[in-house]
């Protein structure tokens, strides 16, 4: 019997203690018998504390810390290049379909309005309202050479004029970028004994090449007629910032990317290929418009062609030149 009642007694506590413990929240402040881990001195975010020198209570991390993840010691994957400095000639990331595609789509979003969707530098910047620097294409031999390091380099620095991508884009996506550029300029290049290998005629594919290009030249011409074809040196001035010509060329003589404007008109040009050119019209004409005819000594030829440009733009602009000789 005396065992019994025990056991109901125990039944009943089990029973009150589980009712007491159904989960629900409470507003009352938890009872805490023992206190002394729960209010500790503390200092807040910003607050002062005269125990260190510079007075601040939030601490630096230790100079040289790095953050969990953030270790960039891989140089060509983080850098495009070798220990060197020397650009990496392949993309360090492995190639897959999902990787290109993921190409494709950066591509699309971040280069396409200026080197154009299928990398021929006629992106929506080339309409001409925009003024930017004209964008190069990616169908040149010189862009072809290029190593994979070098084509990385310019998303994540920028290039001359070219503003850097890093903040938008990420390490892998750039070399996604990078991987989509190269199967861009395969597609449009192939070489004539390999093309003998496929069933297309030749003289066929010249020709429709031919036509495309006859068809762009007639547009371009079409255009500079509708051009407004006022001359002036104040509309020069316009287009040489509006044209980016800035960012490679000064006026107070201070060398830039390309050779300063001030004294160039009728000045003896010196060229790569030995020749001595006077810097006349007709020379600064050709210099704008198909900058790859000559290189002057010391420079890199780097300038890509303003051959879009209306007959009163470019005349305008060389206006404008010779204006710097005349002090
Ligand atoms: C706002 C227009 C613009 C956008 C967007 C842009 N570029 Fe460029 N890019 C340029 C211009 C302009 C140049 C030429 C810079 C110069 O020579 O001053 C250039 C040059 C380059 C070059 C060097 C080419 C050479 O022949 O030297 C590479 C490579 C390049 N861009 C890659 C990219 C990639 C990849 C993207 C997308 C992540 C991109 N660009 C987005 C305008 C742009
Ligand atoms: C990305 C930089 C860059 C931009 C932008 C640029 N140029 Fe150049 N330019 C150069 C370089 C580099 C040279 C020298 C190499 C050469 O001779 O091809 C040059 C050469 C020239 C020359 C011949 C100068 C000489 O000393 O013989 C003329 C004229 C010229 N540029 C005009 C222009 C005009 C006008 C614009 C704008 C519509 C322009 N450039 C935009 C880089 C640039």
């Amino acid at each position: 019997m005396k065992l019994f009642s025990t056991r109901i007694a125990a039944l009943f506590l089990v029973s009150i203690m589980m009712v007491a413990c159904r989960g629900q929240k409470s507003e009352k402040p938890p009872i805490l018998p023992q206190q002394n881990m729960s209010f500790q001195e503390r200092f807040n975010a910003q607050q002062e504390n005269p125990f260190f020198e510079d007075g601040m209570a939030m601490r630096l991390p230790v100079e040289g810390t790095v953050a969990r993840g953030g270790l960039r010691h891989d140089m060509a994957l983080f850098e495009g290049t070798d220990e060197d400095g020397n650009y990496i000639a392949e993309n360090p990331i492995e190639l897959t379909e999902s990787f290109l595609y993921r190409g494709k789509d950066r591509y699309d979003i971040f280069c396409s309005m200026c080197h154009g969707g299928t990398g021929d530098g006629r992106g929506i910047i080339m309409t001409g309202e925009y003024g930017y620097v004209p964008a190069p294409t990616f169908h040149s031999d010189r862009s072809r050479e290029m190593p994979d390091g070098e084509f990385y380099s310019a998303i994540a620095n920028g290039i001359r004029s070219m503003p850097a991508y890093s903040g938008q884009i990420t390490v892998e996506d750039r070399w996604a970028i990078v991987a989509y550029i190269r199967a861009l300029q395969e597609s449009q290049f192939i070489l004539e004994d390999e093309l003998e290998r496929y069933d297309v005629d030749i003289a066929e594919l010249q020709q429709l090449y031919l036509d495309e290009q006859a068809r762009e030249e007639a547009l371009a011409e079409a255009r500079a007629v509708t051009d407004d074809e006022e001359v002036s040196v104040e509309r020069g001035e316009r287009l040489y910032t509006r044209y980016a010509c800035h960012t490679c060329h000064s006026l107070d003589g201070t060398r830039l990317v390309g050779p300063t404007f001030a004294g160039l008109y009728m000045s003896e040009r010196e060229m790569t290929d030995g020749s001595v050119i006077t810097a006349d019209e007709e020379y600064l004409i050709q210099a704008i418009v198909d900058p790859r005819a000559f290189t002057n000594v010391g420079y890199d030829d780097v300038m890509m062609p303003y051959d879009y440009l209306s007959d009163g733009e470019l005349q305008s602009l060389v206006e404008f030149i010779k204006a710097q000789s005349d002090n």
